[in-house]
């Protein structure tokens, strides 16, 4: 497998041109950069002939959907119900929870009722999963499609390549449809070396999978791999479908890991400076409440400070604690200051809505429908 760019360097990412009146802290989207980073993968999808399937737990919003739909993807990838809900309410057909789903007595109807609306895939990896479903969707008139999860090397869920056979005998024999094999590589993220072996693992598994179940008379159409650092590298044969969902935003974390470059951040937390009275650091009004405490071991902190060598080292729920070192300027109260999150998902989730700005201006704002939706 040929190897990825290097990562350059997190300083790099640029703030958007803001207007100055915007109430912090704000969940920023630079319209332009989104609307490139939905274009270069549907792109670079379609070369692959590959689907795009993107995962909507980044943005969810139905606006940043529809541009991804209208750009040519097929369908979108949820991780919850009520994520799944949101979107088919909204008129998307096409839906796949890539998530192991308990349907417990509260799931079961919803899940009825999601399967008469739209096109539905759910994920299994165990026969009490798959049991419960089928219990679930006793009475439906069609099926309800399934793709096995396959474990490529993060060690989440997911079954090994050997395993699928018995697990779709348990799929046929309960009434459900097996519609084929999904992964996500998320060992990917362990640094920008990993990327390459993550979506070779990727490629591996889903290929071994697909023969066994072949040869024990399973087959399948979708073979579906999924992670902004590997999506670049395993969309080719015999993988069918992509589920990338950072990509659309983008953070700190994938331009470290060199996943994409600096420019293709189109996310951003807008902050003001609150406070200055203790010597060498400065408070913004981003605390735990508008930035997530997410870290990753390439980067310090939970956010890099756009265009600078600053980065939020803590935080608490309403302050954000900047250390300031004694050479370089002092940002002083009252200055907007712009956070590059290291992990973009879990910081939209924190906010009602996006505001989204071009060329110094709001263009619009989008509701972030499915936030909080979490089961
Ligand atoms: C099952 C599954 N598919 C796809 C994705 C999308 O990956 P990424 O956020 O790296 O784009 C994720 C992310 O967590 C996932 O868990």
């Amino acid at each position: 497998m040929r190897s990825p760019a290097p990562p350059q360097p997190v300083r790099d990412i640029r703030p958007p041109d803001l207007p100055d009146d915007i109430p912090t802290p704000a969940a920023v989207v630079d319209r332009a950069a989104l609307r490139a980073n939905v274009t270069a993968m549907q792109d670079a999808m379609d070369r692959a002939g590959v689907r795009l399937r993107p995962h909507a737990k980044t943005h969810k919003c139905v606006e940043i959907a529809r541009l991804q739909l209208d750009a040519g993807a097929h369908g979108l990838t949820v991780g919850t119900l009520g994520e799944a809900e949101v979107f088919a309410a909204a008129g998307v057909d096409d839906v796949f929870v890539a998530y192991p789903v308990y349907a417990d007595a509260a799931r079961a109807a919803r899940l009825r009722e999601l399967h008469e609306r739209v096109r539905l895939a759910v994920g299994v990896d165990t026969e009490a999963g798959v049991t419960a479903l089928a219990q679930a969707m006793r009475g439906a008139t069609e099926p309800l499609d399934v793709l096995i999860e396959i474990d490529s090397g993060g060690r989440r869920c997911g079954v090994r390549p050997d395993a699928t056979v018995p697990l779709a005998r348990h799929v046929e024999a309960s009434g459900l449809r097996l519609r084929g094999v999904y992964t996500h590589g998320g060992h990917g993220y362990r640094g920008p070396d990993a990327r390459p072996d993550a979506a070779r693992d990727e490629l591996d598994t889903l290929a071994r999978a697909h023969d066994a179940l072949d040869a024990a008379g399973f087959p399948i159409d979708v073979l579906s791999a999924g992670s902004t650092p590997t999506v670049e590298l395993s969309a080719r044969a015999p993988v069918t479908e992509q589920r990338p969902g950072t990509y659309v935003l983008n953070d700190a974390q994938q331009v470290a890991l060199g996943a994409v470059p600096p420019t293709a951040v189109a996310f951003f937390v807008v902050t003001t400076v609150v406070s200055d009275a203790v010597p060498g650091q400065v408070i913004v009004d981003a605390g735990a409440k508008a930035v997530p405490r997410d870290t990753h071991p390439l980067l310090p902190g939970f956010g890099w400070l756009a265009g600078t060598d600053l980065h939020l080292r803590t935080t608490n729920d309403y302050h954000g604690f900047v250390d300031v070192p004694e050479s370089t300027p002092r940002p002083r109260v009252g200055d907007r200051v712009v956070v590059v999150p290291t992990h973009v998902c879990p910081t939209v989730n924190l906010h009602d809505e996006l505001v989204v700005v071009e060329a110094g201006r709001v263009v619009d704002t989008c509701r972030v429908a499915a936030r909080g939706r979490n089961g």
